[in-house]
């Protein structure tokens, strides 16, 4: 089946023009701000409507317009006087916060449906961000859905600086693009992303000008990634390691390594998970997924600086070549790993690209990212990713991207007394720590991989890749968490200005 990606809401910005809403049709969104105060475009509208703007204010206090907060919208529907089916009367105060900018623009996108619709906003905060919100809620995976889905309207927005709006917003609608990519390949079946699939999905990347090289099974036993290749011995789909390079910075600076987990499908091996929900093993690739989709983003807003992405696609199936309980694997540095649970097959993965990663690039920096554990949504639920990190620096760099973008990120602890818990008795280490910290176990198993000197974060994103029930800027499913914090953090600690 051929690659179809979720289309993107191509929103445009324009200047103002006050007569055009009385003949607009579709839906026209205005601004209203909590205390009342009304812009050119929200006195005409109360105008025209003959003054149920006002009337709203005046109503705001009582529960059928309890969604008249900041954020929030109250619609009027097939208004007279007006071509349009129905006006969307948003609340926001003229100095917004990019949080109610970007949450106003997720309810446009949730009225809407397929209309065309019509922003008049005269000069409130960040209408970029509002763009934003309204492009990442805009995604439904209907790429399996037969009934054609209809295509979807335009959307304009009207405002002041309406230029500057749309400089803003080219670099926020890139990031948007990203986010779509990863919801797209985490949603997506293991019947139609196998390894292949996947890996050629990245290669087509090379369009928008990445580097993009596929490592096939033959070229990683001679770099001997013992450990990467045992998980993927049961399928019949083949391994790969993808790398993607983005050189936008400095010549010969080195880059920012990420690394992404690919398990497109994890039955769990001859440790074979419970029946009961094991469908949703499709997302176990969401950390290759993310890594994907902030190259994408990078290459699309031209970012300066040196970013190479690295997924190990793989497939954990039990089968007669299956890895057992109880093998012995030699990794890539050369370590003897003892795979105690072949469900644990994520550090596997990664151990080999992490070793790979720093072998060939010295990256300044290096960031994995795995739905490694179940532990950590124990732990945390759906509202934050677990932040493992060696470097203090680096960490705070990347918790303060994740705050700013409100993508929930906590940061857990790492320490020797839980790489104890690792030893085996007859190989260099286990692949499983026993019940007590099972993610934490999971973080020093990749610690052992990293070098002295190299600067790491691992994100354990098991709780927030994929989640049952909407959040502010998706619907149920694939949420895209990470990509826009990971972008703010390239944007903000490893791009030359
Ligand atoms: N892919 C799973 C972790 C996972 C669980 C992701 C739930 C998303 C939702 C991982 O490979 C796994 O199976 N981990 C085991 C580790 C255990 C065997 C030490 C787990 O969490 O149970
Ligand atoms: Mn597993
Ligand atoms: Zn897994």
């Amino acid at each position: 089946m051929p690659a179809k990606p979720t289309p993107m809401t191509k929103i445009t910005f324009e200047a103002l023009d006050i007569d055009a809403l009385a003949t607009a049709e579709g839906r026209v969104a205005i601004v209203l701000s909590p205390d009342g105060k009304m812009d050119a475009a929200a006195r005409r509208i109360n105008k025209l409507t003959r003054g149920a703007l006002e009337r709203m204010v005046r109503l705001a206090a009582s529960k059928d317009f309890a969604d008249f907060k900041p954020g929030g919208l109250v619609s009027i529907s097939v208004p007279a006087n007006m071509a349009a089916d129905a006006v969307d009367v948003v609340c926001l105060p003229r100095r917004a916060s990019t949080e109610e900018a970007r949450k106003a623009g997720a309810a446009l996108a949730k009225v809407r449906g397929t209309a065309d619709m019509l922003i008049a906003m005269g000069n409130i905060n960040h209408m970029a961000e509002l763009g934003f919100g309204l492009a990442m809620r805009d995604y439904g995976f209907n790429a399996h859905k037969t009934d054609a889905t209809p295509a979807k309207g335009s959307v304009r927005i009207m405002c002041t600086k309406h230029e500057e709006a749309a400089a803003a917003a080219a670099p926020l609608m890139a990031v948007a693009e990203g986010a779509f990519f990863t919801r797209d390949l985490i949603n997506e079946p293991a019947n139609v992303l196998t390894t292949t699939e996947f890996a050629d999905r990245l290669k087509a990347m090379e369009d928008i000008g990445l580097t993009v090289e596929v490592l096939d099974e033959e070229q990683l036993a001679s770099l001997r990634m013992g450990a990467l290749l045992c998980v993927g011995q049961g399928s019949d789909s083949p391994s790969k390691v993808v790398v993607m390079h983005w050189n936008g910075g400095t010549e010969g600076d080195a880059p920012l390594a990420l690394v992404g987990k690919g398990v497109v499908f994890d039955t769990g091996g001859i440790s074979l998970k419970p029946g009961a929900g094991m469908e949703d093993m499709t997302m176990d690739m969401g950390g290759a997924g993310v890594v994907s989709g902030v190259m994408r983003a990078l290459a699309l807003r031209k970012a300066k600086a040196n970013v190479v992405g690295l997924v190990g696609l793989v497939e954990n199936m039990p089968s007669g070549n299956a890895v057992r309980p109880g093998d012995v694997v030699t990794s890539m540095k050369g370590d003897t790993i003892e795979v105690i649970n072949t469900d644990a097959e994520g550090r596997l993965v990664l151990c080999d690209v992490m070793w790979y990663a720093q072998e060939r690039f010295k990256p300044a920096g290096m960031i994995d990212l795995a739905t490694l554990t179940g532990a950590i949504i124990v732990g945390l639920g759906h509202e934050n990713a677990g932040v493992f990190s060696n470097d203090d620096d680096l960490c705070n760099a990347f918790l303060k991207s994740a705050q700013t973008e409100h993508e929930g990120a906590w940061r857990m602890p790492l320490g020797k007394a839980y790489d104890d818990q690792l030893k085996s008795r007859i190989a260099d280490m286990k692949n499983v720590g026993g019940r007590p910290a099972g993610s934490i176990t999971a973080a020093q198993f990749l610690k052992r991989f990293v070098k002295d000197g190299t600067p790491w974060i691992h994100l354990d994103i098991a709780g927030v890749a994929s989640v049952k029930s909407d959040t502010m800027l998706a619907p149920k499913g694939a949420t895209g968490w990470g990509v826009a914090a990971l972008n703010r953090l390239v944007a903000d600690k490893f791009e030359s200005k």
